[in-house]
């Protein structure tokens, strides 16, 4: 059982950050290039859709980290190394519900303006989109913690 549940966790971890270094370094550097053309519109939007794929990752990731914890006899919130990443998470996953999730859908309904209006990115769009996306990268630093905490145990 450990086997399987740690296969998923960490399957998990894998498309999350994947995904987040593709449409860092691929996705958003190409719109960036495309500004001003309905391309950068286009992209923006790709990277905006993507929550179907995240957010599955992001729920099974939750879910085998608390069965592992249960599994081992681990504690939560504890002060180690399991702990700080059980905190880590809970940040994470709070500023997705009040943050990115709002400014998620704000941006999307920007962009159908935008697309209705001639389908090239506004000023106010592209400035929702900075603020998202700088956000996006808050979130993807503390996976990375988490990946470190995980495999250091440094506590
Ligand atoms: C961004 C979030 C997370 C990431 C990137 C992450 C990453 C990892 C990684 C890479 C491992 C493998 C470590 C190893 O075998 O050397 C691991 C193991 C583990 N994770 Fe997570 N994790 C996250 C969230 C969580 C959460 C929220 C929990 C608990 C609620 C949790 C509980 C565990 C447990 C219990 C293990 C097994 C530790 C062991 O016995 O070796 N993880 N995690």
């Amino acid at each position: 059982m450990f086997v399987v549940l740690l296969s998923i966790h960490l399957i998990s971890a894998a498309i999350w950050l994947g995904g987040a270094v593709y449409e860092r370094f691929v996705v958003v550097q190409k719109a960036r290039k495309v500004a001003g053309k309905e391309l950068e519109l286009e992209l923006i939007k790709l990277f905006i859709s993507t929550s179907r794929i995240f957010v599955p990752a992001v729920v099974l990731l939750l879910l085998s980290g608390i069965a592992l914890t249960a599994q081992e006899k681990l504690a939560f919130f504890s002060g180690d190394w399991l702990g700080m990443k059980q905190v880590i998470m809970s940040l994470i996953i709070l500023g997705f519900v009040f943050v990115q999730g709002p400014r998620n859908g704000k941006l999307s309904k920007q962009i159908e303006q935008d697309r209705q209006s001639g389908g090239i990115m506004s000023e106010t769009t592209r400035q929702a989109f900075n603020r998202l996306y700088v956000g996006f990268d808050l979130i993807h630093i503390g996976v990375v913690i988490n990946v470190l905490l995980a495999v250091w145990k440094p506590l």
